[in-house]
């Protein structure tokens, strides 16, 4: 277990230009995709962290050929049903729901049992969400009546196409239908409620017959499955979920300006930033381009004396649903009280951080009022801390470790944190940059 760190200064003034790290969507689903592919795909710049890192080894205990040097990883696939299902298997997510999820949609034609793991965190977690819908598929699980890993899954059925009403707006959701989709033969068709969609423009890009018809509130979803597909090579863009933590930074700090490049700007995905600029930030997108239907941008920020709280559109929360922490922390410092709604699917993240982003300001002096899915954050602009606060027992929930990193760097005070290393499941360069910026951690 690595040691506590401390802060106990805030950070100076920075005007800088970053990049951090590959999104970790992306990073998982070129992986998983990859495996299925007919020939040799490399990523440039994919994520190395603990739940892309639990994707490859998971690949590999199926018989998938995986190589990596400092410059790419290389996955050598052999097309739709090619895994090796060895007797026994156990496959590990560690942390990552994504991983969890995607990757049983993977295996609802194995022939033999394989049993599905992961760490406190992801054991705590509903997988009800996905059995669900791969059981129409003709998957089986074991125990019967389960919805929490470990769980083991076996195909004794043939598998066949369904129709799947995705309601939670749930990303993870939608694309473990889409992958089981893939190998059951004729058309899968899917009603999703607004998400992230990767995965739809993967497909699209990798010539694998879909067809979306986008709406107001959802999106309508065709997929044809045994169709193969060539191998293909990925240059990952920045995550915009690892740049949230840089942008509050910049934000809450005085007088800074912060460039981060090469970013995933998929409007599924910037909720964030259009929840920040309501607020009265000014956030703009440099240098945009197109990368494989996805859109990718500088990111730049400077910081900003006022900021004003927001009663935010529930419409938005599922392309904010991983930067919620840092969100409350800006509506922390902001003036009047914000409130946000419709927010149950955050206490069953990797911690429940609704509760957890209503702790942490509690912690700190700011007052909330928690319901079951909402929030109301009475903001405080003069905000400064002086007293001691430590981080412990949040089932190391990477985001928490990054919130609290940058309350402490932008708030004062004295923080213990511990369990830094969670950070590592998403963001291993997180301390990095944060000491190239003259952040000081003892
Ligand atoms: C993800 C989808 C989101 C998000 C997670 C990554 C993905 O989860 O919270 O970190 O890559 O599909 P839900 O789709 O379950 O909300």
């Amino acid at each position: 277990m690595a040691r506590p760190i401390y802060f106990t200064n805030k950070i100076k003034d920075f005007n800088k230009r970053i990049f951090v790290d590959g999104d970790k969507s992306l990073s998982i689903r070129w992986a998983l995709m990859a495996s299925l592919a007919l020939g040799k795909s490399r990523a440039y710049n994919l994520l190395k962290s603990e739940d892309v890192l639990s994707a490859i080894k998971s690949l590999k205990k199926l018989g998938v050929k995986i190589k990596s040097n400092r410059k790419y990883h290389e996955i050598n696939g052999n097309g739709l049903n090619s895994y090796i299902y060895k007797k026994n298997l156990t496959i590990n997510a560690g942390n990552s729901g994504t991983l969890g999820r995607l990757i049983l949609a993977l295996l609802i034609h194995s022939p033999k049992k394989i049993k599905l793991i992961g760490d406190k965190s992801l054991s705590k977690r509903d997988f009800s969400r996905v059995i669900k819908p791969l059981r129409k598929f003709g998957a089986n699980f074991y125990p019967n009546n389960k919805t929490t890993l470990p769980i083991s899954i076996k195909c004794k059925n043939f598998i066949r196409p369904i129709n799947y009403f995705e309601n939670r707006g749930s990303a993870q959701c939608k694309s473990s239908v889409l992958l089981a989709a893939l190998n059951a033969p004729g058309k899968t068709f899917i009603k999703a409620k607004k998400s992230r969609d990767h995965t739809e423009i993967l497909f699209k890009n990798l010539k694998i017959p879909i067809k979306v018809k986008k709406t107001k509130n959802y999106d309508y979803i065709e997929v044809e499955g045994k169709k193969n597909f060539k191998a293909f090579n990925y240059n990952i863009p920045g995550d915009i979920s690892s740049s949230a933590f840089f942008i509050v930074l910049t934000l809450l700090s005085n007088n800074s300006n912060l460039t981060i490049q090469n970013v995933n700007v998929n409007p599924s995905r910037t909720g964030v930033i259009t929840i920040l600029n309501k607020m009265g930030a000014k956030i703009i997108f440099k240098n945009k381009k197109i990368y494989k239907g996805e859109q990718i941008a500088d990111i730049c920020v400077k910081s900003i004396k006022k900021l004003n709280s927001i009663n935010c559109p529930a419409k938005l929360n599922s392309s904010a649903i991983d930067e919620f922490l840092i969100i409350f922390l800006v509506a922390a410092k902001a003036r009047g009280t914000s409130y946000f709604k419709n927010l149950e699917e955050l206490n069953l993240k990797e911690s429940k951080r609704l509760n957890w982003g209503s702790k942490i300001l509690n912690k700190i002096g700011v007052k909330t009022k928690l319901t079951n899915h909402s929030i109301k954050i009475k903001g405080n602009p003069k905000l400064n801390l002086y007293k001691t606060y430590e981080i412990k027992n949040y089932l190391k929930d990477h985001r928490v470790m990054a919130m609290s990193t940058i309350a402490a760097l932008t708030l004062g005070g004295r923080w213990k944190i511990n369990d830094p290393d969670s950070i590592k499941t998403s963001f291993p360069s997180f301390l990095k940059i944060i000491k190239s910026l003259g952040g000081k951690i003892n």
